[in-house]
This record gives structure tokens, sequence and C-alpha cells, in this order.
């Protein structure tokens, strides 16, 4: 009798443990579940403590490309309220996606799967600002994508006014955007700066309207509203050359007055001397705003072939990984000129250079469209309309998405 009870005891004790091993799988096996990222949020809190050494051996420029079945996070169809449609290559009819399947795994790195309820969770009542060119909006509307998930989200609201973000008359578009996710009140901006300098009319009476490009000085934007921002990642490159700048009619200062050493004519010592400068501005300012996190972004890769784009250069490769799947050594970046300017500071690098380098499949070159109209090869004026050869913006969903991952795993 005894022994028949232990063994109905026995048994629905196991019957238990059976229930509560299946209720520990079902958790770990579910995608997303609150309770698992929540899980993986507290071990990475562990593992970032300063007292562990895990960071040592950690580089997020280093790893290698995998496939991944869940990849893309969002739909590149979908994704309307965020994405440019010249950066959307599902609505620009590109048609192969294989690109779209992959994600980076950085070497000796815990990075939990990117899941936008732990991400806004973690971002909740925080301000994050992209301040950049238009690869920093690619990054911006990726992150927009992602943490809505590409679905439509009317509840997300338009703060654009909060911060002078609105279309002047006459504008093509604001100088930027910004919009806040109400239930963790999580604000996502990006303001347009080609340069990462202070742009100032410098009321000449004749055309063309000369511009002040004050090398020194950070964009009047950034300086006004830094106190507001959480997280800031920066990006400069693609405009430093002769075309944009005089194009833009940019006249570069330094001290407040015109450049006229020859040095600083040098456009790509002018460009060192900015990225260097503000770099040393916002360091000194972090003094004052402990709070915020500063992000420099790496130079994006461009993969022109046989030309430009103005020159009917291509990067036509659609096979994924054929420069290699991996970035290895010890070596610094490729990007020495951001590695040099935030060494010693407080300012972190966001390495995405070289493995992006590895991904010329992946940019909007392809796009079926709007076919490239065949050009006269007499004219070499600047072309207006890139969609085709354009091998420096990439698609969406895609690299950019990358970017972010990286960036939240060091937030
Ligand atoms: C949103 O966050 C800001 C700080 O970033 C805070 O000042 C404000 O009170 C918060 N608003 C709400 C409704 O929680
Ligand atoms: C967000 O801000 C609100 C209002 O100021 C506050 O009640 C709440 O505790 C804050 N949450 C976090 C996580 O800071
Ligand atoms: C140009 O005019 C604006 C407004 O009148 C003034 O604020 C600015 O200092 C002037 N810039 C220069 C370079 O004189
Ligand atoms: C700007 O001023 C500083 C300090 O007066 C000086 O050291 C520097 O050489 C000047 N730079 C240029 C380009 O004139
Ligand atoms: C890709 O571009 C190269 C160089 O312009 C050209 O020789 C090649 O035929 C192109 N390949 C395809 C598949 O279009
Ligand atoms: C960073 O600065 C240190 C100290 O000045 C120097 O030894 C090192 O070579 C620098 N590293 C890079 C990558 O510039
Ligand atoms: C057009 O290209 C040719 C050959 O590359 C060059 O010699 C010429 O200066 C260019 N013209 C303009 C207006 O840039």
């Amino acid at each position: 009798m005894f022994g028949g009870k232990s063994n109905i005891l026995r048994g629905s004790v196991s019957l238990a443990l059976v229930i509560l091993i299946l209720l520990m799988l079902t958790l770990l096996v579910s995608e997303e579940n609150p309770l698992r990222a929540s899980l993986f949020d507290l071990k990475r809190q562990f593992s970032a403590s300063p007292s562990t050494s895990s960071s040592s051996v950690c580089n997020y420029a280093k790893g290698k490309w995998v496939k991944d079945k869940k990849r893309p996070l969002y739909s590149g169809s979908e994704c309307k309220q965020w994405l440019s449609s010249m950066w959307a290559c599902r609505v620009m009819g590109r048609p192969d996606f294989s690109f779209e399947g992959y994600r980076w795994q950085p070497q000796g790195c815990n990075m939990p799967q990117f899941d936008r309820f732990t991400f806004l969770t973690r971002m909740q009542n925080k301000t994050i600002a992209f301040i950049g060119d238009s690869l920093g909006r690619q990054q911006f509307q990726s992150l927009m994508c992602m943490a809505t998930g590409g679905e439509d989200s009317p509840e997300v609201q338009n703060v654009g006014w909060e911060y002078g973000l609105v279309k002047p008359k006459g504008a093509l578009r604001p100088d930027g955007w910004a919009y806040r996710f109400p239930t963790t009140n999580t604000t996502i901006l990006y303001y347009w700066s080609a340069s990462l300098s202070d742009l100032v009319p410098m009321n000449n009476t004749e055309p063309p309207r000369l511009v002040a490009m004050h090398l020194d000085r950070p964009p009047a934007f950034m300086r006004k509203y830094l106190h507001r921002f959480d997280v800031l990642v920066l990006n400069t490159g693609h405009h430093w050359n002769r075309g944009k700048i005089e194009g833009n009619h940019w006249v570069m200062h330094v001290n407040g007055t015109k450049v006229e050493g020859e040095f600083l004519k040098d456009i790509s010592h002018a460009k060192v001397f900015t990225i260097h400068s503000v770099v040393k501005w916002l360091d000194a300012e972090l003094l004052l705003h402990p709070r915020l996190r500063v992000f420099f972004r790496t130079i994006s890769p461009r993969h022109f072939r046989n030309g430009d784009w103005n020159t009917g250069g291509n990067c036509n490769n659609t096979v994924p990984l054929s420069r290699g799947s991996e970035i290895n050594g010890d070596d610094g970046s490729v990007d020495t000129t951001v590695e040099s300017a935030v060494n010693g500071t407080r300012i972190k690098i966001l390495d995405i250079t070289a493995l992006s380098e590895l991904r010329d499949e992946a940019h909007i070159s392809g796009s079926k469209l709007k076919p490239r109209k065949p050009k006269k090869v007499t004219s070499n004026v600047t072309s207006t309309a890139p969609a085709v050869n354009d091998c420096l913006h990439w698609c969406l969903p895609g690299i950019p998405d990358t970017w972010n991952e990286l960036f939240i795993a060091q937030i």
C-alpha cells in the first residue's frame, strides 16, 4: 500500500518534472518570448560588467557573415512608412534577394539576436540621434524599420518640430526627422550633416550663395540639442571631394576666417582635421553629459568598378560573399582616420568598414525600375538619377541593419 502510494507520488513528481522541462524548452524555443529576451539581457549585463575580461577578446569588427533563416529583420516591401523607395530594392524590382539572408557573427562576442521589444524597453525614455550624410540616413531608416518590425505603426509620433526639423518653404525635404515610440518614450532622429562641420550662409549678394563651412565648429544642430541625446551616432566621408564641396558652394573656414594655407586646402587634410576637431569637442562635452554615448561610424565602402556612377561604373556581382566571409587578425580598422581620431577619447568607434567591404552584392545597383538611360559619352556632368548604378548606398533591408545590431550591442 505504502509502496503504491510512493509510486504514485514518484510518478507525479516525475510528471511535474517532465512538464517543467517541457515548459522551459518551450520558453527557450519560442522566438519572440519576452522572458527569454530578458534572460539574455541579464546575461549581457553580467558579461558587460567591467570585472570580466570578455570585452578584451570581443571585437565586433572581426568575425564572419553566416547564413540565417531569420533574416531579414523586416520586410523590404512592407516597411513603406520609413524606407525611401529608392533604397527599398524589393520595391525597385531588383530580381535577387540572396543578400538578405545573412547576419554578422562577431568573434568572441556574446551577441543576442535583435529583438525589437527588448531594444525599445532598454531604450525607455531615451533619444538616439544619427548625424551624418545619406549613409547615416540609411542607418536611421534601417533602425526605424527594425524597431517597428517594418509594420505600419500609426502610433509612432512625428516629433520633428521639437528639434526644428520641419520642411522649410520651397525645400525638397526637412534637414532631418524625429520619431517617438509612445509605449517606451523612445525617440529616434536623424539630422543631415554631410561634413559634420557648421554651415553658415555668407550673405554675399551675387549668386551663387556661398556657405561658410567651419571645419573647427560642430553643426549648430549638434551644439543645440546634444544635451537631449542619450546615444549619438556620427558619420561622414563621401562628401569630402572637390565636386561636392564646389557643387554646394561651401567655402572652408577655420578660426572664423577663410582657409588660406595650402595644408587645409587639400580636401583630405580638411576631412581629417574636421573629424579630429568634432571628436575633440564631443569628448570635452561628455564630461558635462555623462549619460551620453557617442559612436563614430567608420566609412561605408563603395564598390564601383570600371568607373564611377557618372561614367557607367557598376557593381553587378550578385553572388553573396564572393569576396570571402571572414575578417580576422589583430590589425585595427581600415578607416585609420576615425580610428586615430577616437583613440584615447570617450568616443567609441563603430567599425563597419571591413565587414561591409565583403558585401559588394548588397548595393542598390541592379534595381530594374529606373533603367539607366544611355548617356552621351561627351558629357560628364554629374548625373542626378543614379538609381541603377548606385554602388555606394545599400539595399534595405541589408547591411545598415548589421551596423545597427553592432551598435545596439555596444550601447
Ligand atoms: C520621456 O523621456 C524624457 C527623457 O528622455 C522625460 O523627460 C519625459 O518626462 C518622458 N516622458 C514621459 C511621458 O514619460
Ligand atoms: C521614464 O520616465 C517616466 C516619467 O518621467 C518615469 O516614470 C519612468 O520611471 C521612467 N522609466 C525609466 C526606465 O527610466
Ligand atoms: C549673415 O546674416 C545672418 C543673418 O542676418 C547673420 O546672423 C550672419 O552672422 C551673417 N553671416 C556673415 C558671415 O556675415
Ligand atoms: C587657429 O587659431 C589657433 C589658435 O589661435 C592657431 O593655433 C591655429 O594655427 C589657427 N589655425 C588656422 C588654420 O589658422
Ligand atoms: C558586369 O560588369 C562587367 C564590367 O563592366 C562586365 O564586363 C560584365 O559583363 C558584367 N556582367 C554582367 C553579368 O552583367
Ligand atoms: C592610440 O594612442 C596610443 C597612445 O598615444 C598609441 O600608442 C597608439 O598607437 C594609438 N593607436 C592608434 C590605432 O592610433
Ligand atoms: C570631362 O572628362 C574629361 C576626360 O576625363 C576631362 O578632361 C574634362 O576635364 C572633364 N570635364 C569636366 C567639365 O569635368
